[in-house]
């Protein structure tokens, strides 16, 4: 494992990317930034930059924010090997998800800033019990809920006290950013449903699969949007999204996840290049490359204007 620089201590190429509340992105390239602090924080001075950053086109916020306080501290974990149904509740471990859970005063100021920063769609993961909470929030800044969708899993946990049924979805509410006029999608008329498998070589304690975030990146934007995840965890929505040919905004404020997660988004980048190489790029990644060569271009020409001045 590489060591982790410090914020600001990693930058590759700015690509444009700025600095916010004084934190350089801990990685850039022409299609990612990533930083590593407070969403909260950070969010609010990108609102302040986000007209120039997209533009002309739209931007969205895709993420998957912590949990309510229950499902942090209540969920439950075999101790020993074996489904043993009729053990005492006592008997169990608390699971140690790795990061707190979101309280309805952070949810009210997320909603807020998602607005902020959103011209486009805003997709939200929560708990079940979490969904009336963002449903509020995301009203109360002025966007429109036009979905509560679902992921089906189609390998779920078994309920290890097999006294009712598992947990089989995760829900997310998809909104756009204004109650007027229709909202735009890639998705025809198809349902809010995507089912499919958990990963299994996952690092985050609640790391989405790859195929989802790829999905919905394609159904709800379009290439050379700006994507913003401020709950990054391992960067499932970065991969995902660098490999859809989006530009993609990353916060995640876990330092040692932020290391993990940076190698995941440089090694998707690189697997771009080595597929580029050797032709086997898709129309997308072709897309990628170039725009990567002209923020390339605009760089150098942006270091001549300042010798010259
Ligand atoms: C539910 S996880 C996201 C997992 C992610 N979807 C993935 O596929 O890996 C939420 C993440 O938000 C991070 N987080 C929590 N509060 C934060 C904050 N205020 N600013 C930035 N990141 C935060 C946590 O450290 C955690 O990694």
């Amino acid at each position: 494992m590489p060591e982790f620089k410090k914020p600001g201590a990693q930058v590759q190429s700015t690509g444009g990317w700025p600095t916010l509340a004084g934190t350089k992105p801990a990685y850039a390239s022409a299609l990612c930034a990533f930083y590593v602090g407070d969403s909260f924080v950070l969010l609010d001075a990108l609102a302040r930059e986000i007209d120039r950053l997209r533009g002309g086109k739209r931007s969205h916020v895709i993420t998957d924010p912590p949990y309510d306080e229950h499902t942090h501290t209540k969920m439950l974990v075999r101790k020993e090997q074996g489904l043993r149904a009729g053990l005492a509740y006592n008997e169990f471990d608390t699971k140690d998800v790795g990061f707190d859970s979101i309280s309805n005063e952070q949810i009210l100021a997320a909603g807020k800033l998602f607005h902020a920063c959103a011209n486009g769609w805003s997709l939200v993961f929560g708990t079940d019990a979490l969904m009336h909470p963002w449903r509020v929030a995301i009203t109360e800044a002025g966007a429109s809920v036009r979905r509560q969708c679902l992921w089906v899993k189609s390998n779920p946990m078994p309920k290890v006290l097999g006294d009712g049924p598992g947990q089989g979805h995760e829900p997310f509410l998809a909104s756009w950013h204004t109650a007027k006029g229709l909202s735009e999608w890639n998705g025809g008329g198809r349902a809010g449903i995507w089912t499919g498998t958990k990963d299994s070589n996952t690092f985050h304690k609640t790391q989405k699969p790859e195929w989802l975030l790829r999905s919905l990146i394609e159904n709800f934007t379009n290439p050379g949007d700006l994507v913003i995840d401020p709950f990054a965890g391992s960067a499932t929505a970065g991969v995902a999204g660098v490999r859809a040919g989006r530009r993609v905004i990353l916060i995640e404020r876990d330092e040692k996840m932020a290391e993990r997660a940076i190698e995941r988004v440089r090694a998707a980048r690189e697997q771009l290049t080595l597929a580029l190489a050797d032709g086997r790029g898709k129309q997308t990644e072709m897309g990628f490359a170039i725009e990567e060569r002209e923020a390339k271009k605009a760089e150098v020409r942006a270091a001549r204007k300042a010798r010259r001045l």
